[in-house]
């Protein structure tokens, strides 16, 4: 039987990116937490958004928690996210002035809450997620199903 050489150790690069993002940006998981919950108390007193997340979210906790777990993932890259935020949006009743608004209010809360290197960070990734799921939104209205991205 040949001998077979132990495999070396898969490192991921993960760990390392995530730091540096974080020494960079000022973010962490307890930012990303005030974050997310100042946005959504934003969200849900806004005229424009409130009613439509209240007609679908009755539940805020769970919502909150998928949130800092989704920002978790996007900004710092940790993977803590497992959903597809795609068809969740496919269906909802809005235009780009919809997304506008909300990226009104996320640069808003990421001004208050982040240091201006974190504010970049987070809504530079906002502003490209808006624009794809506004494009799946569309795309679903004009033909009625939902597309298969993810
Ligand atoms: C017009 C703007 C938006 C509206 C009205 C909206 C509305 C909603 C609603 C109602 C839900 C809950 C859906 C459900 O549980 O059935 C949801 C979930 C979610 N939204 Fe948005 N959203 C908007 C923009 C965005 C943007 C720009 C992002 C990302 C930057 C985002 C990320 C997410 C994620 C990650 C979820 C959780 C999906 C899951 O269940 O895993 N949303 N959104």
């Amino acid at each position: 039987m040949p001998q077979t050489q132990p495999l070396p150790p898969i490192r991921s690069a993960r760990p390392a990116m995530t730091a540096e993002v974080m020494a960079r940006t000022g973010l962490d998981e307890a930012v990303l937490a005030r974050l997310v919950h100042a946005f959504y108390a934003k969200v849900r007193g806004d005229a424009m958004l409130g009613p439509i997340f209240a007609d679908r979210i009755t539940d805020w906790e769970p919502h909150l928690e998928r949130m800092v777990a989704f920002w978790s993932s996007v900004a710092l890259m940790t993977g803590r996210y497992h959903g597809a935020p795609v068809p969740k949006h496919a269906g909802l009743p809005v235009t780009w002035d919809h997304f506008e608004r909300w990226l009104a209010l996320f640069r808003a809360t990421a001004d208050e809450v982040c240091t201006p290197e974190g504010a970049a960070h987070v809504v530079e990734r906002a502003e490209r997620i808006a624009r794809s799921l506004h494009m799946a939104a569309v795309d679903t209205q004009r033909s009625g199903s939902v597309p298969s991205l993810g």
